[in-house]
């Protein structure tokens, strides 16, 4: 690698100034050697055998710093045999998270101070996460940085700041004969996984972004299996549960031309046991019409929706099972979506669930691993912070006390998201809304939403006064009641430039996304590990696409970036504040 090379540099470098030195010395006391002869010629014959001795030891450690760096670079570029990879992705997960769930869940387990997530165990580094066009990326260029090892702007799904598509590691995979997989919990069709198995400009086209993950991009069909929710976008327009904008069937075209199998109940999935039974694949699963609820609301509707790790345990397990006679493995990408909407909404008690979750598919992972015959290497990460999330927060002007308390986030037994769902729904179910009286109202919202669902007893006249007020801001303002009282802190509902956190089983290779890296670095990471022809794939997409470089346009939408990024964001928080859904 080029950075091994040139670390050995600056050791040939000194050296050479070091032997320079010592001769310039030599002639300095050259000059009055005659004074005292034998115990010159001593001396010097003491530093000729000092200067030898150390040459050759020199080289010594030269020639061993060649051998082994020789080494490590074949063995990670030309990696040898069967290997699994699997890459997770906690969206919007940053440090602050991590130190919220260990103290939540020793607090909740009763767990001494030393106790410590699967995922602190294997902590390996971290990463910067700056975008092309923003020092705040968005999860479509966090993917992209991912999928294809390349920067590019917020909003692109594997294009390159020139608009030309860039191959991923997926695809690759795919093309090499790895069976691939994607499991989330949001839409399968959200920035995340549509970065490894589609290209468009922008994550908005989701209904484009379902076709081509289906079989119907460019390349053909390059997903093996795909667990998750969104729904929506495979159902033609005018039939119920649909979201698209046309009346195109995805699920009937990807049975019918591209071979997948199709579940899409809970009843579907209990039918595969886990992986203990043969799954055929192509295998889509869409468990959920948009998002799948956060895990705090779905262990009340575990007859609905499976759980994230119940998900990365089948995925794993059919992989396994389909490559068994291979002589490839697979590429898995697991993804805990909803640590970064749980930030979005400034939601602390639904985010420790969702980290947990993700914490127990992880610990599924490295299980899976140690006891797997094919060498894998594990590697999770997130592709940005979201919220500003801090462990402390001043609620009064006196100076704060420093604590913080995990009871409040164990008393929630519903997210704010739940919550504020049930009280649209409940407005909406009203013959007559506008005879609501404040009274009802506000009697309504603390005894069953913000006592039974928050666990919070001691709901101020404001605090209440201020749902009534704005029913379509309860979301924000049910988790900001949370919040305060858990003394946690927030500082946006958008994403954050923190730099956020690497985790590996470590293996062959891994050494080089150790320590502080580019998310792009662990991207190039990716697909040398398996050894595949991702630029292969580039320069067929670029034909196959017929997409000329175009510089000219990156600049129109870069300045068109911001405002189109700030509509969804909007659009994201709309979803979780006022979405009256069926769920
Ligand atoms: C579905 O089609 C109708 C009628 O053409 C249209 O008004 C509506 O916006 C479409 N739905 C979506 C989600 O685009
Ligand atoms: C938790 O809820 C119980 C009963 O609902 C209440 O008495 C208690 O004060 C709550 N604890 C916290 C820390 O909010
Ligand atoms: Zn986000």
């Amino acid at each position: 690698m080029p950075r091994r090379a040139s670390a050995t540099t600056p050791l040939l470098a000194d050296d050479r100034h070091d032997s320079a030195s010592e001769s310039e010395d030599d002639a300095l006391r050259g000059s009055s050697a005659s004074a005292h002869t034998g115990r010159s010629l001593y001396m010097r014959l003491r530093e000729v055998f000092l200067f030898g001795w150390a040459l050759l030891a020199t080289a010594g450690i030269l020639i061993m710093a060649v051998w082994v760096s020789h080494n490590s670079q074949t063995h990670f570029s030309k990696p040898a045999g069967k290997r699994n990879l699997i890459f997770m992705v906690s969206d919007g997960m940053g440090p602050a998270s991590l130190s919220l769930t260990r103290s939540f869940r020793q607090y909740t387990e009763g767990l001494e101070y030393g106790d410590t997530l699967t995922l602190d165990k294997h902590f390996w580094g971290s990463s910067r996460t700056r975008s092309s066009s923003s020092l705040v990326t968005d999860s479509a260029a966090g993917a992209t940085a991912f999928s294809c090892g390349k920067k590019s702007y917020n909003g692109a799904i594997s294009i390159l700041p020139d608009k030309t598509p860039c191959g991923t590691v997926l695809e690759a995979a795919k093309r090499a004969g790895f069976v691939t997989g994607l499991v989330v919990t949001t839409d399968i069709t959200d920035a995340t996984p549509a970065c490894f198995a589609s290209h468009v400009d922008l994550r908005e086209q989701e209904d484009e972004i379902a076709m081509q993950e289906v079989g119907e991009g460019p390349l053909g069909r390059v997903v093996d299996l795909m667990f998750g929710g969104g729904r929506c976008h495979f159902l033609p327009n005018g039939t119920e549960g649909s979201c698209r904008a046309d009346d195109v069937d995805v699920v009937d075209i990807a049975k019918s031309q591209h071979g997948w199998n199709y579940i899409d109940s809970r009843a579907g999935f209990d039918a595969l046991w886990e992986g203990k039974v043969d799954i055929p694949l192509p295998m889509l699963g869409l468990f959920a019409d948009t998002d799948f609820p956060f895990e705090l609301d779905r262990r009340n509707m575990n007859e609905v929706y499976p759980s994230l790790s119940e998900m990365a345990k089948t995925a794993i397990r059919a992989l396994e099972k389909a490559t068994v006679n291979s002589d490839k493995g697979f590429f898995l990408m697991i993804e805990g979506s909803r640590i970064d909407h749980a930030g979005h909404g400034n939601d602390p008690a639904a985010q420790v669930r969702e980290v947990l979750e993700y914490d127990k598919a992880f610990k599924f992972v490295i299980d899976f691993l140690k006891e797997s015959k094919t060498e894998g290497v594990l590697v999770a990460t997130s592709d940005h912070e979201t919220g500003g999330l801090s462990i402390a927060r001043q609620n009064t002007p006196g100076y704060p006390e420093y604590l913080w308390y995990p009871a409040v986030l164990a008393n929630a037994s519903s997210s704010s998201e739940y919550l504020a769902k049930k009280l649209h729904r409940h407005i909406a179910s009203l013959e007559d809304p506008s005879m609501l009286s404040v009274e009802e109202l506000t009697t309504y919202i603390n005894d069953e939403l913000v006592v039974p669902g928050l666990g919070i007893s001691d709901a101020s006249d404001s605090e209440l006064a201020e749902i009534v007020k704005s029913t379509e801001s309860a979301q924000p303002l049910l988790a900001k009641m949370v919040s305060v009282r858990a003394q946690i802190g927030w500082s946006t509902h958008g994403h954050s430039a923190v730099d956020v956190n690497v985790y590996s089983s470590g293996g062959p290779g891994t050494e080089e996304i150790r320590g502080n890296r580019e998310n792009s670095e662990i991207g190039q990471f990716l697909r040398n590990y398996i050894d595949v022809d991702v630029e292969a794939i580039t320069k067929e997409l670029v034909e196959k696409m017929d997409r000329k470089p175009s510089f000219q346009s990156v600049e129109a939408t870069t300045a068109k970036e911001g405002d189109h990024w700030a509509a969804h964001e909007d659009f994201e928080m709309r979803r979780l504040t006022n979405d009256i859904e069926s769920s």
